[in-house]
């Protein structure tokens, strides 16, 4: 793919940008410049620009904002010690974003450019990228997204689309960092349910898990958890990050796919977790497990993870039933975490060739 770019004429200065990049929050401050690429049927992918960047122009009636025909991605770039900026398995989220194409009828991009895509914008705005003297665990947030540009209101999928990679340096999503966050359990909204879209990464998901997530934050709760949408028995996963349950006698499990969103961190997990000597089980969980496993200790820890959250210590879970305990321990979950992110910032050798120098 040739990318053309044009660099801003004002770039944020280095006092302002070691403010932002001394305590960034999570997904308030973003880059000098965005990429975009356009697609129609007779030309394919074309038009592929770095620019400043910027609002965009869209016409009020561009499909997306009518019928909601988009998708992103959420991955990361790492600075080690000695200055090089990584990115974490980014053929993970092409290929990712290739099924979620798929699923919402909108034209595959290659994976082969999506990293080339991601990696262009990363190197042009690499002043970005945090340096992580110290315990912090900063990184440049990615987000590619791709939606449906047609000025057209019929309902057909689009045959205009513009695919974008936007960067925003992040600290921690969480304000506690990887303090234990609290759950909600949602028995009257499901995320997904069979032939539906909850093992695509769209915007919709998102827009139909407000609701629920409002609900958490009503009851004082960080996340909000999902059960299955057929029989409101099975864990699904948080609106923004996948599950894990620890058993005591060191075995781990986490809900099986097909309607959650397969994470990247998930896969990474059971990889690491494997290597660890952990024995990882992918499949269906009930609550009452949960509730149960609790109570009697044999679940003994319970963590969420995410591109966002990295791994997460759960603590209680509150439900309208009544609150199920926060587990026994978060000691494996922070092993697994720092085993994790030391791959992630170049601090232990990178067996699974999950890294990409930019
Ligand atoms: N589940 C949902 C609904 C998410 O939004 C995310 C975050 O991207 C995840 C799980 C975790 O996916 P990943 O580890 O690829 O970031
Ligand atoms: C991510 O972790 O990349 C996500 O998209 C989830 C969201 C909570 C920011």
């Amino acid at each position: 793919m040739q990318i053309t770019t044009t660099l801003t004429s004002s770039p944020t200065d280095d006092a302002r940008l070691a403010e932002i990049l001394e305590n960034p929050g999570f997904g308030t401050h973003f880059t000098d410049h965005m990429f975009t690429v356009e697609w129609t049927p007779t030309d394919g992918w074309h038009d592929a620009r770095i620019t400043p960047y910027g609002p965009l122009t869209l016409d009020p009636a561009a499909a997306v904002l009518h019928y909601a025909q988009e998708i992103f991605e959420g991955m990361k770039a790492y600075r080690h010690d000695d200055g090089s900026v990584w990115m974490f398995r980014p053929e993970a989220n092409a290929e990712r974003m290739v099924r979620s194409c798929d699923r919402l009828a909108l034209p595959e991009l290659p994976a082969d450019d999506f990293v080339q895509a991601v990696a262009a914008l990363v190197e042009v705005d690499q002043r970005f990228v945090p340096s992580n003297s110290g315990a912090g665990e900063k990184s440049l947030y990615l987000r590619p997204f791709m939606f449906a540009s047609e000025k057209f209101l019929g309902v057909r999928p689009a045959e205009h689309v513009t695919f974008m990679v936007i960067a925003s340096p992040a600290g921690a999503y969480f304000k506690g960092g990887a303090k234990p966050v609290s759950l909600w359990l949602t028995e009257e909204y499901t995320r997904a349910g069979r032939g539906g879209m909850g093992a695509a990464k769209t915007g919709g998901n998102y827009a139909s898990s407000l609701v629920a997530q409002r609900e958490a934050y009503a009851h004082g709760c960080d996340q909000v958890v999902f059960l299955d949408g057929q029989e409101g028995k099975y864990v699904e996963e948080l609106g923004g990050m996948n599950m894990y349950f620890v058993f005591d006698d060191g075995s781990i499990v986490t809900p099986e796919t097909g309607t959650i969103l397969e994470g990247i961190t998930r896969s990474s997990i059971i990889e690491l977790a494997g290597k660890m000597g952990h024995h990882v089980t992918e499949r269906k969980f009930a609550i009452d497990e949960w509730r149960d496993g609790v109570a009697s200790g044999r679940i003994t820890e319970v963590f969420a993870c995410g591109t966002a959250a990295v791994v997460t210590p759960v603590g209680a879970l509150r439900t309208k039933d009544g609150d199920v305990p926060a587990p026994a321990s978060t000691d494996l979950t922070m092993r697994i975490r720092e085993a994790l992110v030391d791959v992630q910032f170049g601090r232990a050798d990178d067996t699974f060739g999950w890294m990409k120098r930019v």
